[in-house]
């Protein structure tokens, strides 16, 4: 668990972020937006200790950071930045490689780490673990960096919007990737970013700041439904707020609540992704295939291909207006 109490950071006289309170929990992830300037950067690199605050208190569980060792501390937390911060005359493996050889792991240990985690952001270690940085693509690098992030397997990891330089199709996976980590060893993260879509996707929590101070704190369907103030409602995007609701929810969470649907067992006929809806689709992908189709009602089929039943354009409907 990490807790801000009454942090401040003022630089030459301006106060970059004034007097926050916010408890992250164990194994969340808790997404820090607002626009450029409010103090999200300075915020998280408080937490490891890259810049100290000036006022209040940081703690992870339980304990301030200042009574950490610097060192140690951030060898406990991943940090991963949109610039990377690649050491330029360091192979890609050695970059990855850093905390477990200051953490002294073992050279086959640190070896083995470093190729599980390329192979897990698609990048063939046999063509990329020699290479340096200038060598690399935009997004190469920065898969580089959250690999680094991840290698000594931190508890802790800060990420800083480190997808920004991606294209949307990476982004997409290296998010669904991050997902997968944090069900499966229940990191806890703090991440930021401006892109309040993938903050949505994201967060347990969302962190909406303002000129160094927070708004709003809260989970993304409350954020939509009920923003605090004018500055909120408009950074989530008033005018598509039934869309962005529409992507929080999956397609399977109707057939669960709902009136149940009666699975027939068949395949759809000759059905591939676009004519018809897959269970883990958003309510959003559905309607858009819904829309593209002309139909208002389309099969719903599982990972195996086996329909469960038909969703409807009012079901999306109803489920939305909840
Ligand atoms: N090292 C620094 N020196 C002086 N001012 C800074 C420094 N870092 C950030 N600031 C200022 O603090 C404010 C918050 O910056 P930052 O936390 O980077 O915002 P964000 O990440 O939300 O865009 C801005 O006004 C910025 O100019
Ligand atoms: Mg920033």
């Amino acid at each position: 668990m990490i807790e801000l109490i009454g942090v401040s950071k003022t630089f030459n006289g301006r106060t970059a972020v004034d007097a926050i309170d916010l408890t992250i929990p164990k194994g969340s992830i808790c997404v820090l937006v607002g626009t450029s300037g409010c103090g999200k950067s300075t915020t998280l690199r408080m937490i490891n200790r890259l810049l100290p605050h000036d006022a209040g208190i940081i703690r992870i569980d339980g304990q301030e950071i200042r009574s950490f060792n610097e060192q140690k501390l951030r060898q406990q937390i991943g940090y991963a930045i949109q610039s990377t911060g690649l050491f330029p005359h360091w192979t890609v493996e050695r970059n990855i490689g850093l905390v477990p050889r200051l953490l002294r792991w073992p050279k086959q240990k640190i070896q083995d780490r470093v190729e599980e985690l390329m192979t897990l952001l698609d990048l063939d270690p046999a063509i990329y673990a020699r290479q340096y940085p200038r060598q690399l693509s935009g997004g190469q690098a920065q898969r580089v960096g959250v690999a680094r992030a991840l290698a000594g397997n931190p508890e802790t990891l800060l990420m800083d919007e480190p997808f920004g330089a991606l294209d949307p199709i990476t982004r997409d996976n290296l998010q669904n990737e991050l997902l997968r980590i944090q069900a499966q060893v229940k990191k806890t993260i703090v991440f930021v970013t401006h892109d309040i879509d993938e903050a949505l996707k994201l967060a347990s929590q969302i962190v909406v700041m303002d000129q160094g101070r927070i708004v709003q704190v809260d989970h993304p369907e409350q954020l939509l439904r009920h923003p605090a103030n004018a500055y909120v409602e408009n950074l989530f995007g008033s005018q598509d707020r039934g869309l962005k609701l529409a992507s929080l929810f999956p397609v399977r969470s109707l057939f669960e609540t709902d009136t149940p649907i009666q699975a027939n067992g068949l395949k759809a006929p000759g059905s591939g992704p676009e004519d018809c809806i897959e269970a883990t689709d958003s309510l959003r992908l559905a309607l858009s295939k819904m829309l593209w189709a002309g139909a208002s009602e389309m099969p719903v089929v599982d990972a195996n291909g086996q329909v469960l039943g038909q969703l409807t354009l009012e079901q999306i409907l109803r489920a939305n207006g909840k």
